[in-house]
This record gives structure tokens, C-alpha cells and sequence, in this order.
């Protein structure tokens, strides 16, 4: 039995409302990000254990009913999902009609940029930590630099603006260049995040002591720009803190996901490629949709099933702290 009360909707115990919901439409990906997934790649999810794009346009109206008011597509790669189009135009036709964006490597937004716009899709972030064409190449294990300057060019193009880099940064990979990232971005009207690397890849690999912190991250920037805080207040509930960059107006971001974690002002939840509602990228546990779905259930059940793993989600993530485990779901099959 759930304590959640019906008109707190997505509200869980911590006075936190999920407005923010990501979806995850395939734990696929064509890159192989160091600090996400093995060389291999990971076993996928089959076809029959994914959502059917009615069944998670179904899913995501019902989030919207309870209260979303942003949808993030995310991976795995977000493009490799051949319906994405037609799922964004879907997306898009929701009463009330929720803001859409879109987390991406990048590799094929060239092509997909302006149908995506024009479908609906309002803003795109594009991750990308190195420029330098070797860094990229052995963080990603793919030879696809190319490919993700000309996704970024075309979102633009296609005014998917303000266009967003994230970039993550590792040790003895691409962590000396970040300035070099950040002129570059500069450069182009990109604007860039860096996020500190968390404990979520599949390989279990991470390790605070080689993590690059935000306090580093900013060093290393200010080796080559004027880097000033602007002032919390302007930051809202938005998890980077922003930095003015020689005076502004360009900013950039630092998120301190792990050395200051955000989670007191969270306002997401986490739908996976196969139907389960996360409360957290952390969460030890999920809630199934598609089994009751597919049993036949009504909407106000599942609305039931979601405000009830949504009421019990944590107060934080806990990394650091010696009951920390890493969740059994790695990154790619959460969505970022
Ligand atoms: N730590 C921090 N960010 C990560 N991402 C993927 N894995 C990690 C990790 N372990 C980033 C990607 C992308 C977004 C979905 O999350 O680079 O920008
Ligand atoms: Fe793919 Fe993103 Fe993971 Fe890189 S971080 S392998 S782009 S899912």
C-alpha cells in the first residue's frame, strides 16, 4: 500500500515534485564512452521487453496528467530508435503539451536535427568531452568526432537553440583540454556543461580518487579564461552552477553531481526502454509498468503504481558514503 495522497502527484516524502520526467528509448548506443559501458557493449534489451511506441506514448501521457511539464528523451542513444520522429510528433500532441528535449551523443543528428524540430522537439543537449579527434576517439572508442560537430551545427540550424554540450572529464583522457573544449564551444555559441563523473558504469570502474571534481574542472579552466560564479540565485532548480566567462555573457557550467549533489532540489523520474519508473539514477529498486500494462490495467492504476515509487524515492544519493551500492542498472539503460 501506498501513503502517497493522490493530490500530490508525483510528490514524494521529502516535499520534492517530479516535473521533469526522462525517458529512456533504447538502452542501445553506437558509441562506447569509457565512463558509461565495456568495449563489447552490454546484452540489449530484446524486442518483446521494450515499450511499443503506443505503450510509452501512453506511459509518458499519463506522467504528463500527474504533472510532468518536461520530457527528456535519452539512451542509450536517443537517434538509434527508428520512430523518434513520429514518437516526438506524439509527444507533442499531449494535453497539456509538455516541453521536449533531447539527450544525445550526437552521431546522426546531422540528418535528424530538422525533422526532429519540426516534429516538436524544443532543445537538445549534445555530449561531447573532447574535440581533440585522438581524446575523443579513445574515451569513446569510435572514430565519430566529425559526425557530432556536424549534429551540433544542424541542431543549431534547425534551432534547436540554445544548443547544450555536456561534457564529463577523465583522467589522463581528456582532462587536460577542457579549456580547450570550452573555446571551442565558445567559439560556436555552444553552451557547455561539464559534469563530474559518477558511479554508474556498467564495468563498475569508478573511483573518487582518480574522478575529476568541479573545484579542478575550474582550475583548469581558469588557466585560460576569467572564470566568476554567478550568483545562486540565478541558478534555480537547475543542478550546474554557472560561471560568467571573461565577464560574460557566455557562461559555462559545472555540475557537481557527486562532490555537491543536487538532490534536495530534484524534480526528475525516470522512465527505462522497458517500462519501469525510477525515482533515481541511484534508485536500488523500480517499479514495473509494462507487465501491469500489458495485463490490462487502467490508467488511474498505473497513475497509482508511479505516484507510490515516486513517494518512496530517497533524499539522496549517498555516493561517498560506505552503504553506497551502485545501482544494478548502468547509465545507458537508465537515461541521463
Ligand atoms: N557520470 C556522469 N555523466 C555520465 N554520462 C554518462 N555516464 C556518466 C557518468 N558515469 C553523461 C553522458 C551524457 C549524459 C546522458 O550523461 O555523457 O551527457
Ligand atoms: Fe553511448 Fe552515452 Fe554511454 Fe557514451 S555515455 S556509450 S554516448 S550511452
Amino acid at each position: 500500500m501506498s501513503a502517497a495522497p493522490h493530490t500530490a502527484r508525483l510528490a514524494d516524502r521529502h516535499g520534492r515534485v517530479a516535473r521533469d520526467l526522462r525517458v529512456s528509448v533504447t538502452d542501445r548506443c553506437n558509441l562506447r564512452c569509457r565512463y558509461c559501458m565495456p568495449a563489447e557493449g552490454l546484452p540489449w534489451l530484446a524486442k518483446p521487453e521494450m515499450l511499443t511506441d503506443d505503450e510509452l506514448v501512453r506511459l509518458v501521457g499519463i506522467f504528463v496528467g500527474l504533472g510532468v511539464e518536461q520530457v527528456r528523451l535519452t539512451g542509450g542513444e536517443p537517434l538509434l530508435r527508428r520512430s523518434l520522429v513520429d514518437l516526438v510528433g506524439r509527444i507533442a500532441a499531449l494535453d497539456p503539451r509538455p516541453r521536449i528535449a533531447m539527450t544525445t551523443n550526437g552521431v546522426g543528428l546531422d540528418r535528424l536535427a530538422a525533422p526532429l524540430a519540426a516534429a516538436g522537439l524544443d532543445r537538445v543537449n549534445v555530449s561531447l568531452d573532447t574535440v581533440d579527434p585522438a581524446e575523443f576517439a579513445a574515451l569513446t572508442r569510435r572514430d565519430r568526432l566529425a559526425d557530432v560537430e556536424a549534429g551540433l551545427e544542424a541542431a543549431r540550424e534547425a534551432g534547436l537553440t540554445p544548443v547544450k554540450v555536456n561534457a564529463v572529464a577523465m583522467r589522463g583522457v581528456n582532462d587536460t583540454s577542457v579549456a580547450d573544449l570550452l573555446a571551442w564551444c565558445l567559439e560556436r555559441g555552444y553552451e557547455l556543461r561539464f559534469i563530474e563523473q559518477m558511479p554508474l558504469d556498467a564495468q563498475h570502474g569508478w573511483d573518487a580518487s582518480t574522478m575529476i571534481s568541479s573545484d579542478e574542472i575550474r582550475e583548469r579552466l581558469s588557466e585560460r579564461f576569467v572564470i566568476t560564479p554567478l550568483p545562486a540565485a540565478e541558478r534555480g532548480s537547475a543542478p550546474a552552477e554557472r560561471f560568467l566567462v571573461d565577464g560574460g555573457p557566455a557562461t559555462v557550467g559545472i555540475v557537481a553531481s557527486v562532490t555537491a549533489p543536487f538532490c534536495g532540489a530534484c524534480d526528475r523520474t525516470r522512465l527505462t526502454a522497458d517500462g519501469q519508473v525510477r525515482n533515481c539514477l541511484f534508485s536500488q529498486r523500480e517499479t514495473d509498468l509494462r507487465g501491469p500494462m500489458r495485463e490490462g490495467v487502467s490508467d488511474a492504476e498505473l497513475a497509482d503504481l508511479i505516484t507510490g515509487e515516486m513517494w518512496r524515492k530517497a533524499k539522496g544519493h549517498g555516493i561517498g558514503s560506505e552503504d553506497f551500492v551502485q545501482p544494478l542498472r548502468p547509465m545507458s539503460a537508465i537515461g541521463g
